[in-house]
């Protein structure tokens, strides 16, 4: 099922998210949605927070492939990168944003099974723009400018 994706100015942007504690039917049918909302919209990523649900769970499709990240943490976050963003919460704008060039993040998947992965690139800059969102934090605090996309 397509979700709505919620756009800036709603508080549930702004929230830090609680743990997923059930690995459950509801993770699950909510997992799926988010898939079917990201690949509807294009994006590169979706968090929970952006179709209204603030929990930590966020998904990536990139080069790399398409995957779920339950309960993220960095392990650790080096070097630099500077390049563009855009959010689905922050329709029709763009942003230059400094991120690490690679990060290492634990998380778990939707069987509550654990796993650890390096990404780097773009694939780390979609893990730190998700992991923002679950801590209420969005592209455009930290952009170096916001401005209107081309598309
Ligand atoms: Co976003």
């Amino acid at each position: 099922m397509i979700r709505e994706i919620v756009q800036v100015g709603d508080a549930v942007l702004r929230k830090k998210c609680e743990p997923v504690a059930r690995f459950d039917g509801a993770l699950c049918a909510l997992l799926d949605d988010m898939k079917a909302t990201l690949e509807k919209a294009e994006g590169a990523g979706l968090a929970a927070p952006q179709v209204g649900v603030p929990v930590r769970a966020v998904v990536v499709n990139v080069e790399e492939g398409y995957f779920e990240f339950i309960n993220p943490v960095f392990v650790w976050q080096k070097g630099e990168q500077v390049g563009t963003e855009g959010c689905l919460s922050v329709r029709g704008k763009a942003g230059t944003v400094r991120r690490p060039s690679k990060v290492k993040i634990v998380f778990q998947d939707r069987k509550g099974d654990r796993y650890a992965l390096v990404a780097r690139d773009f694939f780390a800059r979609a893990i730190c723009h998700e992991l923002d969102h679950l801590d209420g934090i969005l592209y455009t605090d930290k952009a170096e400018e916001v401005r209107d996309a081309e598309d």
